[in-house]
């Protein structure tokens, strides 16, 4: 990261609230993998973000480790990428609280995200799950972020966060970029199998329309078999067949095909053929991610190095960016 030209910045995160999902991984991490030779990137695991939801400690411990070991799986390089979890670098939190004095309530009385998890969790409308895009904000500006590669669900928060950056540096003078969104053109709102007109989600309560990237072949191939289509009994990509739109799309990503050559491929025959041949591509090419997993998974002492080498690298950048920050809203400066 120490060149001289300066690369562009990326920085993105995921929650460790459970495994990834397809929509995961071709909406981001796909992606994030893809960036690591063109831009300076910054990818973490958001433990911090996971909490505004109940957790049980025990296991959100394991599930950051296995997220974190997943990422390496898919991909990230660590050594390339700066790879962390969230809660080792302490600048995020310290920066939250600055942009916090900087964003509205009503700004984030507006965010869906907050509408639909506090509608979901009625029991548990904590500050937390209130604030969260103000963390979000911390983590992209803490690293002057140029680019943040999400999936199209994230585009409010990442609005709000340009949002913050600009409402900060009219008040205390120029210090934060305006971070754009990268949104891939393909892929980024993968639905449910079960019901294509909702995204899908971990936290669904009909999980035969979820596929997860650590599931067996036979279980994508059952999940699959029975995706929700249409009656058309056409396999074209078209409005209103949002069943085979996007099962079209999961295919062309695995594979790299064209939707006309789908089309083609698929031209007289019926959706059950669609439907094997996506299960097949998404199993084929994940089971390779899954053996990686478990072997990088298993490997303890590997993980925690890489780890508290990305926090370390991390906090660098952000310690130094949150440290201006401080000083231009008028802190004495802790070194005397
Ligand atoms: P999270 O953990 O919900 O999701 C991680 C990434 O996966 C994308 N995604 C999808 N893409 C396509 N189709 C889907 N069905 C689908 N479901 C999820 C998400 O858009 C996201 O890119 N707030 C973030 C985590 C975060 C973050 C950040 C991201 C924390 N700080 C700073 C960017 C920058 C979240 O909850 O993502």
């Amino acid at each position: 990261m120490e060149g001289n030209e300066r690369k562009k910045v990326i920085l993105s995160g995921i929650q460790p609230s459970g495994a990834f999902t397809l929509g995961n991984y071709v909406g981001a991490i796909r992606n994030w993998a893809k960036l690591q030779d063109e831009y300076d990137c910054l990818y973490m695991v958001a433990d911090m973000h996971a909490i505004t939801v109940k957790q049980e400690p025990a296991k959100l411990r394991r599930n950051t480790l296995d997220a974190y070991a997943l990422l390496l799986a898919c991909g990230i390089d660590a050594k390339e990428s700066v790879l962390f979890i969230q809660s080792h670098v302490p600048a995020h939190a310290r920066l939250n609280w600055l942009l916090a004095c900087s964003t509205q309530y009503g700004e984030l009385s507006r965010m869906t995200q907050f509408k639909d998890k506090s509608a979901k969790h009625p029991d548990d409308v904590n500050a937390g799950l209130f604030t969260y895009p103000v963390l979000m904000a911390a983590d992209i500006l803490a690293y002057n972020a140029d680019l943040v590669p999400v999936g199209a669900d994230q585009t409010q928060h990442l609005e709000l966060a340009r949002n913050i950056a600009q409402r900060f540096n009219h008040r205390y003078g120029d210090l934060f970029n305006l971070p754009d969104g990268y949104i891939a053109p393909k892929g980024a709102k993968i639905m449910s199998l079960a019901d294509p007109t909702k995204k899908m989600s971990k936290s669904d309560e009909n999980q035969n329309g979820v596929v997860y990237i650590l599931d067996d072949k036979d279980t994508i191939m059952r999940k699959f078999r029975r995706a929700v289509t249409d009656s058309e009994a056409c396999v074209r990509f078209a409005e209103g067949k949002d069943g085979i739109n996007n099962l079209m799309t999961i295919y062309s990503v695995v594979t790299g095909k064209t939707n006309e050559e789908i089309e083609r491929e698929f031209d007289g025959r019926g959706y059950g053929d669609l439907k094997t041949a996506v299960g097949e591509a998404v199993a084929d090419h994940l089971a390779p991610l899954r053996e990686e997993f478990s072997r990088i998974a298993a490997d303890k002492a590997f993980l925690s190095e890489n780890y508290v080498e990305g926090a370390r690298r991390a906090a660098a950048i952000a310690d130094r960016v949150t440290a201006k920050a401080y000083k231009k809203a008028g802190f004495v400066d802790p070194r005397g």
